[in-house]
């Protein structure tokens, strides 16, 4: 594009201004419509590290979907990280704690939510279980992304994920903002130096079909809820839970950019309730209410950017200039 602007100014001379702006607008405008065809936007996720120690995110692309630009990365406490995803993608993130450098080996792990990589970047492993997951399809079924939280590998962090911008779909905050390491049962717990790190899945304990929805479990109406998934479930009911709890877990939203909240606060936290959906501000967590963190450096409705007002813009401007 760029050469051909300067080759075409180089054989009219002087006086092709005029000339040369159409064909800039003409092709910036198509480049415009090209990437704003449906399914062509790509996604912003903020993270949000509230918790008073350090999370080191990481993040997992479907087969199929390209690697976002990192794939995993330190995150201070009251930090905050913006991660763009192509589009269409789809995969899971998560959070990982008490991580360290082998001064020794210089290989790099964590005590809960490990890639098992031996780098900061998990470059395409996922989470050794317990984790909790964040799971995400952009794009899908009716330009709808389709996104989750998962306690189906077990817990090893509260986080809430909150859309920005959304313009059709439940666009619901969903999460796990409840701290499962006290009241995780004790055949479910994991312990890490002295103390309940995370907590894992009935599955992933016991490695019984019944848990896991596999062999003669493997469907919706043989699989059952346990008391275990139960466990899970009353704490953080917007969560998935056990394989087969779509029903309340699963939501949709379409164009929005999300926020990926570790240890989102109680209300009475500094931070104040922005621009979100007033859904997101008024959700009443278990046992107290949460006040919506503030994302920093994002625009007033959060949402992808308004691309077709874009193109609609410098199409009318070539078209005058091209009059002029
Ligand atoms: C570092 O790695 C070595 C060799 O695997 C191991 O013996 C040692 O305990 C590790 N150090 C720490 C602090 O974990
Ligand atoms: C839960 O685990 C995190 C780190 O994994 C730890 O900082 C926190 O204190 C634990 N909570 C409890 C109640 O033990
Ligand atoms: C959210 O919307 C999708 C369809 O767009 C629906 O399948 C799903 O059940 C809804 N989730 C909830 C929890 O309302």
């Amino acid at each position: 594009m760029y050469q051909r602007g300067g080759g075409g100014g180089q054989h009219h001379g002087n006086g092709s201004g005029n000339c040369l702006i159409v064909f800039f607008f003409f092709f910036f405008s198509l480049f415009l419509f090209l990437i704003s065809l449906p399914g062509s936007e790509s996604a912003t996720f903020t993270f949000v590290n509230d918790c008073g120690y350090t999370v080191w995110p990481g993040i997992l692309s479907n087969a199929g979907t390209p690697q976002p630009s990192t794939t995993g990365f330190i995150l201070l406490p009251g930090q905050s990280a913006a991660v763009s995803v192509p589009p269409s993608w789809s995969g899971r993130m998560w959070g990982r704690t008490s991580c360290m450098q082998n001064a020794t080996t210089g290989l790099f792990s964590c005590l809960t939510g490990d890639c098992g990589a031996s780098t900061v970047e998990c470059s395409g492993a996922g989470a050794i279980p317990p984790a909790t997951l964040v799971e995400f399809t952009l794009n899908g079924a009716d330009g709808l992304d389709f996104y989750d939280v998962s306690l189906v590998d077990g817990y090893n962090l509260p986080l809430l994920v909150v859309p920005r911008g959304g313009t059709s779909g439940n666009c619901s905050v969903t999460g796990c903002a409840a701290d499962l390491n006290a009241s995780c049962p004790k055949e479910l717990q994991v312990e890490g130096n002295g103390k309940h790190v995370a907590c894992k899945s009935a599955c992933d304990a016991f490695r019984d079909a019944q848990y896991c929805c596999s062999g003669s479990f493997s469907t919706p109406s043989s699989c059952k809820p346990s008391k275990y998934s139960e466990f899970f479930k009353s704490a953080c009911p917007k969560a998935y839970s056990y394989a087969y709890d779509d029903g309340t877990s699963t939501f949709t939203c379409s164009s929005a950019n999300y926020v990926i909240t570790f240890c989102p606060s109680p209300s009475g936290s500094t931070r104040v309730a922005g621009d979100y959906p007033a859904e997101a501000a008024a959700v009443t967590w278990p046992g107290n209410a949460y006040t919506m963190p503030q994302a920093s450096g994002a625009g007033s409705d959060g949402g992808r950017p308004p691309v077709a007002a874009y193109v609609a813009a410098a199409v009318v401007l070539a078209v005058g200039i091209g009059a002029a």
